[in-house]
């Protein structure tokens, strides 16, 4: 049986599954949130380490200014009403991606990350202003910068997933087949899951599948 310790997930769906039932993206995006929740609280029952969830990547500021205002005000409420329950479970909260928000979210962030920073049941990475190439392009010039020589023990440090453990798993929902600019380094060796419903539809069970297959499959890394 593979031991698990790092899932990281591509949650997407939301905005179809707001129209679909709610006639509004935005009401996906709330959806979703309820499905992180069960997803958090799933992951510590089954003891998982590392959580990574993409939130919010360097392209999503292509939307439309009222969508985006929305997800981060979801955000902003999220760790607001929530920060002090995640501490209390242990929960670590760190944000990879680029914290380039309002003042007053990045003291959010800054703040929640600090309080939360010595506990160590739940590590939730939550990708924020992330995107994979622009971490690849900051990790090579700090590397090169501080005149490190450049091999993948040492590069790893300058990534901002430092200190963390490569995923084991990736679960992408929503229906479709790719990575979007999504821990391309750290991926190299990941199993993939690609599910077809939208996130707001995914859940305890779904998860639960996903983990019990990655148990049993054959990591090679190479090997036979
Ligand atoms: C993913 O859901 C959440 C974010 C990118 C913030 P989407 O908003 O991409 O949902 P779809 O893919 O449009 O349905
Ligand atoms: C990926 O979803 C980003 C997040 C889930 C935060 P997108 O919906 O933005 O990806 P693309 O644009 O369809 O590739
Ligand atoms: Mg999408």
């Amino acid at each position: 049986m593979n031991p698990l310790r790092h899932v990281a997930i591509i949650m997407d769906g939301n905005g179809r599954w707001g129209l679909k039932y709610k006639k509004s993206r935005k009401a996906g995006h709330k959806a979703g949130l309820k499905t992180v929740e069960k997803i958090i609280k799933e992951s510590l029952k089954n003891k998982i380490k590392y959580l990574t969830l993409y939130a919010f990547s360097t392209e999503n500021w292509k939307r439309p200014k009222n969508e985006v205002n929305y997800l981060f005000d979801l955000l902003e409420n999220f760790l607001r009403n929530r920060i002090e329950d995640l501490n209390k479970q242990k929960i670590k909260l760190k944000i990879i991606g680029i914290k380039s928000f309002s003042k007053k979210l990045n003291n959010l962030l800054n703040y929640s990350e600090k309080k939360t920073s010595k506990n160590s049941t739940l590590q939730i990475n939550l990708a924020l202003n992330y995107g994979s190439k622009k971490e690849l392009i900051n990790a090579f010039k700090s590397i090169t910068k501080a005149r490190v020589s450049v091999n993948e023990k040492n590069f790893t440090n300058y990534l901002q997933t430092k200190n963390i453990p490569d995923p084991d798993i990736l679960i992408r929902t929503g229906n479709t087949r790719r990575l979007s600019n999504f821990l391309l380094w750290q991926l190299a060796y990941s199993e993939i899951f690609f599910e077809k419903k939208l996130w707001p539809a995914f859940n305890e069970k779904d998860y639960n599948k996903i983990i019990k297959k990655f148990k049993k499959i054959k990591r090679n890394f190479g090997n036979i």
